[in-house]
């Protein structure tokens, strides 16, 4: 008797052998390197100098280590705090020398691993909210201050709370596929052709500053943008735009001096902008502790960075936005007294709404927001109390917001599209 396998039976062997294989490759890639990795032993009662201790407690600052591992109220450190993502809610871990929740127990080594390949001492494959393609960027050297640091932070016996993700989306065979898909460590390469500042610069951006996180293009799935790539991102729960970087239309880095983008950075406002919403928090968190050297570095870098091929002209799909006798009324009325009659602004204070790039962006959502919750710079020790914005979500309706903000991005030499009820709406409903 002669074995036929009908084509169906053939395809469905196929099919198999091929999610076979591809199961190989996904397990070799996630665990196969670590086969030979003994596991782990303390040895690590090396003196440490004093430098290098107070090198990793400034690269843990300006790393967003402390912002998203400690809570609001919480210890320094201690973890538990919640990141809202698309997928669910994450929450952050222990770092401090805790040994049953912290970092107390751990090598070097296991250290090295969490940070370059995204692993848990125990084995577990870590959830992308921690940065991990940043933190691969760190040299050896940088790893070795950070920890020996975290090492002295004193010990907070508090536990990681459970992650709230859609099924299957923790699971370790999901996030062994993604990682697969998306992350490949990528330690940082000098440039031998650029000065040592942008290389400095070149170097925070891509570990520490993660700026990429919130400045770069995700696809559906979440995926890891590249390091470097600085070409606008949007951040989806919270509904805000993070401009790109490197189209010198967006923001002010084109026109603003090296020493007036440092200011932005660790102080949160510069002669022509100011941070709003994440970008605040960004700096009263983390930006603030940069040292103005290391500021400058990351303003040569982003300088280097800037478009300035003009952009293409091709027309706006949507209409332009233009201004009526209610909208003017609304805006003399409401934000006439902070931001001017020919939105001026008030240097220092009220960000200038004419000229502003902030204001003609694309898409409207930043402008939505403030309109609709107002906000704070942040508070930093430079600038204690910030100068703040009163919300307008009980004030104004959808089409009265719509009208002011159509109102300030149609005058004083403003050009953009339209802002609609509906989109004002969409943000009001996301209430994040
Ligand atoms: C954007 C927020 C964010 C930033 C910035 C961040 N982390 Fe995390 N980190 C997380 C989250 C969330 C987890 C938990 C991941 C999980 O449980 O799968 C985590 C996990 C870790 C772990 C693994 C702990 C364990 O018990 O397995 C280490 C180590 C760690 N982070 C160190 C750092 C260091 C060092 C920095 C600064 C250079 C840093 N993180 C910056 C969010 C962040
Ligand atoms: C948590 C997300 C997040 C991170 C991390 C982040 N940014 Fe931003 N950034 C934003 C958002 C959102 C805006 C838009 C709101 C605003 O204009 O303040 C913004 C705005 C900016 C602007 C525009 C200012 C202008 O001219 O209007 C600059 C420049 C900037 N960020 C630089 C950086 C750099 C450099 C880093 C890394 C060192 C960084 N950001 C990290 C979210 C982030
Ligand atoms: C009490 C003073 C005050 C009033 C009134 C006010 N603003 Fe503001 N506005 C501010 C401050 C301060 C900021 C900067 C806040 C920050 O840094 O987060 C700001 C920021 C903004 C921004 C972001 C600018 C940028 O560079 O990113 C927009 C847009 C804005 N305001 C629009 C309005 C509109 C529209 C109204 C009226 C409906 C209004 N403001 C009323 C004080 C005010």
């Amino acid at each position: 008797m002669k074995l036929r396998l009908s084509t169906g039976k053939w395809l469905a062997a196929l099919l198999i052998a091929a999610l076979l294989s591809l199961t190989a490759w996904v397990a070799w890639d996630n665990w196969g390197r670590f086969l030979n990795t003994s596991a782990s032993t303390a040895s690590q009662s090396e003196a440490v100098d004093a430098s290098t201790l107070v090198r990793g407690e400034y690269l843990t600052h300006i790393g967003g280590c402390m912002a998203c591992h400690t809570t609001k109220a919480g210890e320094p450190l201690a973890g538990g705090r919640r990141i809202d993502t698309p997928f669910g809610a994450v929450f952050t871990s222990n770092l401090t020398s805790s040994q049953t929740h912290g970092l107390g127990l751990w090598t070097e080594a296991d250290f090295q691993n969490a940070l370059h390949w995204g692993r848990s001492r125990d084995g577990r494959l870590l959830l992308p909210v921690f940065p991990y393609n940043h933190t691969s960027a760190f040299t050896r050297d940088d790893v070795h201050a950070i920890f020996s640091w975290l090492q002295t932070v004193k010990p907070v016996e508090q536990a990681q709370p459970t992650h709230r993700l859609t099924w299957p989306l923790g699971t370790q065979p999901v996030i062994a596929v993604w990682r697969s898909l998306f992350f490949t460590p990528t330690p940082f390469k000098t440039n031998t052709s650029e000065s040592e500042a942008w290389n400095r610069g070149a170097y925070l951006v891509q570990s520490s500053g993660h700026c990429a996180a919130c400045h770069g293009q995700r696809n559906a799935l979440g995926s890891f943008p590249a390091l470097d790539d600085l070409s606008g991102g949007f951040l989806s729960p919270q509904m805000w735009i993070a401009p790109s970087l490197v189209d010198a239309t967006q923001t002010t880095l084109a026109q603003s001096s090296p020493q007036d983008i440092a200011h932005l950075l660790r102080i949160g406002q510069s002669q022509s902008a100011h941070a709003n919403g994440p970008m605040a928090e960004f700096v009263q968190h983390t930006g603030q502790y940069l040292s103005q050297t290391d500021a400058l570095a990351i303003a040569t870098y982003l300088k280097s960075k800037l478009n300035t091929v003009a952009p293409n002209s091709t027309p706006p799909t949507a209409p332009i936005a233009a201004s009526s006798p209610t909208a003017q009324t609304l805006y003399k009325t409401h934000c006439a007294t902070c931001h001017g009659d020919n939105g001026e602004g008030k240097t220092h204070a009220y960000p200038a709404l004419a000229g502003n790039p902030a204001i003609v962006l694309a898409q409207p959502d930043n402008l939505i927001q403030m309109a609709l919750y107002g906000g704070y710079g942040p508070s930093t020790a430079v600038q204690p109390r910030p100068y703040g914005m009163p919300p307008y979500l009980f004030t104004l309706n959808n089409q009265q917001i719509a009208d002011v903000l159509n109102h300030i991005r149609s005058q004083w030499g403003n050009r953009a599209t339209a802002v609609s009820p509906i989109q004002v709406d969409r943000v009001r409903a996301a209430a994040y």
